[in-house]
């Protein structure tokens, strides 16, 4: 696995070191102080996984499609400070700064902050451009790249989102992964799926796609990903072989025991599960379709959830009608996603308001001008 290296931290007017004392009641209180300066000038986004003290206050929360929607379509402010990781905040700055929103804005960009720079994603770490680069050429040995589509999820570096915007590709996220296999499957024969391929096999296996025509493309594999040259021929998906590691953890073994223990149970799960916990699932699906699943069922029903261990327990607050478990016996938490806490969120507001924009996330342009070519073609999917 390559590891992204931890940019630095700015160093800001106000150090980060005056903030990490305090406790959550004082920083709460300076955070909404904050807000209240900077009005509507200050945006905060946060994706369900953070925790409830940092999404207390944020503007919106939403998953990975919402974020990014809501980053296209950001109007009036000046900063977004993203409480999530980042690739979220790469993608908002793709998305915030483009062309006709610059041009909106007279020019004026929109700053976007992450509070903390080591809130980053294993499984976006899991591939590198030069990885991917190596493995499409070594992939046009055996097949035609010109009629295979390049799919990146949206947890991924943006040099490789710029890469599908080359290539004829697209993003997904695990809200619209379904349709944009479709989307690309219309434009070519066979799909290159990184870094997740979870999300990438459970989605194509409901399309009748079936494991034998989806090789895994170990990239430290010595040749063609760990390959035959007739593997990638007769395949429909290349999977490159990353995964969540918080996903990674939930089994099969804690679907039975549940099964077990509480008759009549429903079990709901993430697409970036393993197969063998997806196929045996009641429902599988993205954040906000696991939101929409829980909410709209009748009061009573009870649910074994595998997900993020933050938006579990969120979800078990806000429904109390609904009896929810945590699917795993084990604690299963995005380690990065809570990097985001109260002192560094308090630490970018107060810099803020002294003018000074630390921790900014800025993709340089070029990049910026080839991911959005692949973002727009996602936000188009329907
Ligand atoms: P979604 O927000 O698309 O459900 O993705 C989950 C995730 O892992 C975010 O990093
Ligand atoms: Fe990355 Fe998994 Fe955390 Fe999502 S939950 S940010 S995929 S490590």
């Amino acid at each position: 696995m390559t590891i992204a290296p931890i940019l630095p931290a700015s160093p800001g007017k106000l150090p980060l070191s005056d903030y990490k004392p305090l406790g959550n009641a004082e920083l709460s209180e300076r955070i909404e102080a904050g807000r209240k300066k900077l009005g509507k000038r200050l945006l905060i986004l946060g994706h369900h996984y953070q925790q409830d003290e940092v999404i207390e206050h944020a503007d919106l929360r939403g998953d990975s499609l919402q974020l990014s929607q809501l980053a296209a379509s950001s109007s009036e402010c000046r900063t977004i400070v993203f409480c999530g990781v980042h690739f979220m905040a790469e993608t908002a700055d793709i998305l915030a700064n483009r062309p006709e929103k610059l041009a909106e804005r007279n020019g004026r960009r929109v700053d976007v902050i992450l509070p903390d720079m080591a809130a980053g994603c294993s499984m976006a770490d899991m591939a590198a451009i030069r990885q991917v680069e190596d493995a499409w050429d070594q992939l046009g040995e055996v097949i035609d790249t010109e009629r295979l589509i390049p799919v990146t999820y949206i947890n991924s570096a943006a040099s490789l989102k710029a890469f599908c915007g080359r290539h004829g590709g697209i993003v997904c996220t695990s809200s619209n992964a379904a349709a944009v296999l479709r989307w690309a499957f219309e434009r070519g024969e066979r799909v290159f799926f990184f870094p997740d391929q979870h999300l990438g096999r459970n989605t194509a296996l409901k399309m009748d796609i079936t494991n034998e025509q989806m090789p895994v493309w170990d990239p430290y594999a010595e040749d063609m990903g760990g390959n035959s040259a007739q593997a990638i021929q007769a395949s429909k998906v290349v999977l490159w072989k990353g995964h969540c590691s918080v996903h990674q953890m939930f089994r099969p073994e804690h679907v039975a025991q549940f099964r077990q223990k509480i008759p009549g149970i429903k079990i709901l799960v993430h697409p970036e599960c393993p197969q063998e916990v997806n196929d045996i699932a009641d429902y599988s699906g993205s954040t906000s379709s696991i939101l929409k699943t829980v909410e709209q069922s009748p009061a009573g029903t009870k649910w074994a959830i595998g997900t993020e261990l933050h938006l579990v327990n969120r979800i078990k607050k806000e429904n109390p009608e609904q009896e929810v478990h945590f699917l795993s016996p084990v604690v299963c938490m995005c380690a990065t996603m809570y990097r985001i806490d109260l002192a560094h969120l308090a630490w970018v507001i107060e810099n803020l308001l002294e003018g000074v924009v630390v921790n900014e996330i800025m993709v340089d342009e070029e990049t910026a001008k080839q991911s959005l070519i692949a973002l727009e073609r996602m936000l188009e999917v329907k």
